[in-house]
């Protein structure tokens, strides 16, 4: 059956919707309320508080298609089956059904004709958990998968590989996985063996895992049960795509076709090619989901993808921005899937013409610094070619390897890290400059910035640093790092902290310490000192609330209730790429 994207997504959400769960949309790839993660990387992820919690408001059976970003496996991308943008269909149970419904509807969607794919059951492998001392062998799933109609030289078992978690603090359980033979002769039947091979040279291809969640792990370790029984399951649609519509690769699908005829025209190789598309396609989400190119977190991916993407190009006379050229083949294909990628569409070219141009300007002669290097790369060179001609630290060091050197990884985080420490000290000169003759409604405001810093850290993540700060008897001023605008709930939200503390008339005292030990004890601010010197660090708060710890000459108020009036965000714009300024006042 060649079914397309369209349809396939179509099929998925029906089948489930028919068996009683409602469909969820899919979320912003940048995760809402998550710190602890860059991108969204699996359908369960914003489901995870609900399944610790046991409910959801929708329901008991939920299913949806989500976009996913994962850059773990960027350096496969290129070969038959992974990519850094991936839709994921899923279907959950949040204590309702268990084991058997997950595999006979799994089975029946899989090989169900009218309802569902009708693929064909002799090219079906599964594998189940061996289990290890915190969860057992899995017997009942390979019963249920016999039922279903898998016979039992085609269930294999598996280790780690087999036991799923939502992070190192989540729910987790052992899985059992749904493998498709992607050859044109077919296997037949493999011994574990040989199916660990087919697997290897991806004659095989993974195309569905039901993860059976009872436990609940705590930092890497299994420590409980969990209340109710969850069923989480997630298919990639590029490979499900491949194996319906009869392809070897994911590349060779609809949702690629224009996309790497368009790739085609940068670049002669292959798995260039390959590359070009997958990383354009997965900016394009990214940027059409608010991340920008930027030296930090998300945006430093994007920014990864993009130069990457430029680098892989060799087509004489090319243009770096000519990468977006791609957008629309990518807009085209999602239109009424993700309608919203074609009202943005112009902005994301713009973007990624933007980050073209300021890369282009010191691409070629970072590759002549790069052709002029004898011997392997050392880290003061790899941190020139990322200071002073952009280029991301895993890019030179994948084109060491194509060139066959080496390179010091360790040497460029040491150049990277007294680098930012120069900065900070700059930004710290500043800071005291802004400070002006510390009278009393800049004492005040002193004291505020610290609280500002520290409720951006809770409110928006441990990215947020101090990038820069002004104070006047009128306003204070602070720039973070952060590369979005800040929606009205996170201002609120900072205000509200802000003012909580305020209330509380905190005390804030002072104590003398090391630079080390100012670091373990997690506080904020400029490590200028060398090692073993005393320094200052200023705490708002004791016992159970701290508000915050900031490495600091003062001088601050006393106590917290001194900052009289309320705390009030009047701006909040860009500073610069990936900063952002507040202004704000004590009204
Ligand atoms: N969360 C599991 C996975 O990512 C199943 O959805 O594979």
């Amino acid at each position: 059956m060649t079914l397309t994207s369209e349809e396939i997504r179509k099929r998925f959400l029906h089948f489930f919707e028919k068996r009683g769960h409602a469909i969820l949309p899919s979320v912003s790839l940048v995760p809402e309320n998550d710190p602890s993660a860059l991108f969204t990387t699996a359908g369960v992820q914003p489901l995870v508080p609900y399944i610790l919690q046991g409910s959801h408001p929708q329901g008991r059976r939920l299913a949806s298609v989500q976009k996913c970003v994962r850059t773990t496996d960027i350096d496969e991308v290129g070969d038959k089956t992974h990519a850094t943008f991936f839709e994921m269909l899923g279907n959950w149970s949040i204590g309702d059904y268990f084991k058997e419904d997950a595999i006979a509807w799994s089975y029946e969607l899989l090989t169900n004709a009218d309802e569902g794919f009708g693929l064909d059951p002799k090219r079906l492998y599964v594998t189940v958990y061996e289990g290890d001392d915190e969860s057992p062998r899995d017997t009942e799933s390979v019963e249920f998968w016999k039922k279903a109609g898998v016979p039992e030289d085609r269930i294999y078992f598996l280790g780690e590989s087999n036991f799923w978690s939502a992070g190192e603090n989540g729910p987790c359980g052992p899985s059992t996985e749904m493998f498709y033979d992607l050859t044109q002769e077919g296997l037949g039947d493999l011994t574990p063996e040989e199916f660990k091979k087919a697997d290897n040279d991806q004659q095989v291809v993974e195309i569905w895992n039901d993860v059976f969640m009872e436990y609940r792990k705590e930092n890497g370790r299994v420590v409980e049960k969990l209340p109710q029984k969850n069923v989480d399951t997630g298919s990639g649609l590029e490979r499900l795509m491949a194996v319906l519509q009869n392809k070897e690769s994911i590349f060779e699908t609809d949702v690629f076709r224009d996309l790497m005829q368009a790739a085609g025209d940068l670049s002669q190789d292959p798995r260039a090619q390959r590359i070009i598309a997958d990383h354009i396609r997965s900016a394009t989400f990214l940027i059409g989901d608010g991340v920008l190119p930027s030296n930090t977190d998300a945006g430093y991916i994007l920014r990864r993808l993009l130069r990457r993407a430029i680098v892989k190009t060799t087509a004489k006379n090319l243009s770096a921005e000519e990468v977006s050229d791609l957008v629309g083949a990518v807009t085209k294909v999602y239109k009424s899937s993700y309608p919203e990628l074609t009202e943005k569409q112009g902005n994301i070219e713009q973007v990624i013409k933007d980050e073209a141009a300021k890369f282009e300007k010191t691409l070629q002669q970072g590759l002549k610094k790069l052709e002029k290097i004898e011997g392997d790369i050392s880290g003061q060179d790899a941190f020139l070619l990322f200071a002073t001609y952009g280029f991301p630290i895993e890019m030179t060091a994948e084109l060491a390897q194509e060139r066959g050197i080496s390179i010091d990884r360790e040497g460029f985080e040491k150049e990277l890290l007294e680098h930012q420490e120069k900065s900070r000290t700059a930004s710290a000169g500043k800071f005291r400059g802004g400070l002006g003759g510390g009278g009393e409604m800049e004492v005040k405001y002193h004291t505020a910035t610290h609280l500002l810093n520290a409720a951006l850290q809770r409110v928006l993540g441990e990215h947020v640093q101090q990038k820069g700060s002004n104070i006047t008897e009128e306003r204070l001023r602070f720039d973070f790092s952060h590369s979005e605008k800040l929606t009205d709930e996170q201002k609120q939200h900072v205000e509200k902290l802000i003012n909580t503390w305020i209330q509380e008339d905190l005390p804030v005292t002072c104590k003398e310490t090391t630079v080390e030990e100012a670091k373990a004890e997690g506080a904020q601010g400029v490590f200028e000192s060398k090692y073993g010197d005393k320094v200052t660090v200023y705490s708002v708060g004791d016992g159970e609330t701290v508000a915050s710890k900031e490495i600091c000459g003062g001088p601050h108020v006393n106590r917290t209730g001194e900052l009289t009036g309320t705390f009030r965000i009047k701006k909040e714009e860009s500073a610069s790429a990936g900063v952002r300024r507040i202004k704000a006042v004590l009204e």
